[in-house]
């Protein structure tokens, strides 16, 4: 019995060793991440930085927010829910660029830490959560719906629409409201009270050359003042940063054409 029992402990010993030889050397992160509280009486923004080995972490910067979250510091604030670049919840500002931060994948050069911010130029709710209450009525003033003149006909019958215009919408309709685009665009920075920014002009346009809508004319008249669409300087920091490959500083371009035709045929009919 005693044979056996020292036999055991032997294989155990030398299990733990061959375990412990295998174990792969940790790979400690830094992450530098925006940390403000307003409820805490005389607390100012600053930098906190968190530890993360990367061989106990998913790929991405939400999952290393999430592992500091659940297993560093619970009071780290921040926005997300599909963990797949479908509902724009989690757009951060990561290394000086505005993404997604389930979709950025974290740099495995463990000498540089992530700094993390949140979306520049708005308003921070807490930590790493800016107010979107001014985007979203942004985007609410544009009536982001199929308008017709006759509304009797609703509901009762299909609103059809030709292959080719359909395929109109597409690189347009993708957008996930993430508001990158918008805080990365320097006229936004300035005018964000009367400029509507990118996100919400694309989104204007989509309704504009939408087959189905009938509301179109109003839709351009609505934007004929100096601020709403025309502070757009095609500066394009808005299409480089679109972390779903989109265009909205080329829908802006469509949106100012279509204005300039519109005034023409404004013109001649007056
Ligand atoms: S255009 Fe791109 S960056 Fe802008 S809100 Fe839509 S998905 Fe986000
Ligand atoms: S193209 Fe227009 S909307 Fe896009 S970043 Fe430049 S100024 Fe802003
Ligand atoms: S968590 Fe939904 S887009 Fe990142």
């Amino acid at each position: 019995l005693v044979f056996l029992f020292g036999t055991m402990c032997m294989t155990m010993v030398r299990y733990a060793q061959t375990a412990a030889a295998l174990a792969p050397e940790p790979r400690m992160k830094k992450f530098q991440v925006y940390r403000w509280d307003p409820d805490k009486p005389g607390d100012k923004p600053r930098m906190q930085t968190y530890e993360v080995d990367l061989n106990n972490c998913g790929p991405m910067v939400l999952d290393a927010l999430i592992k500091i979250k659940n297993e560093i510091d619970p009071t780290l604030t921040f926005r997300r829910s599909c963990r797949e670049g479908i509902c724009g919840s989690c757009a951060m500002n990561i290394n000086g660029n505005n993404t997604l931060a389930c979709l950025n994948k974290i740099s495995t050069n463990t000498s540089k830490p992530t700094k993390i911010y949140p979306l520049p130029h708005m308003y921070v709710v807490k930590d790493l959560v800016p107010d979107m209450s001014n985007f979203y009525a942004q985007y609410k003033s544009i009536e982001p719906y199929l308008k017709k003149k006759d509304e009797t006909q609703e509901g009762k019958k299909p609103y059809f629409q030709s292959v080719e215009d359909r395929q109109k919408l597409d690189g347009l309709y993708e957008c996930i409201l993430c508001a990158c685009c918008s805080t990365s665009c320097p006229s936004y920075w300035w005018n964000g009270d009367k400029y509507l920014g990118p996100a919400v002009l694309m989104q204007a346009y989509r309704w504009m050359i939408d087959s189905r809508d009938e509301f179109t004319e109003e839709r351009l008249s609505k934007l004929q003042d100096p601020f709403s669409v025309y502070r757009c300087h095609t500066i394009m920091n808005c299409t480089k940063t679109c972390p779903k490959g989109l265009n909205p500083g080329k829908a802006i371009a469509e949106i100012k054409k279509m204005m300039a035709t519109y005034k023409e045929k404004k013109a001649a009919a007056s």
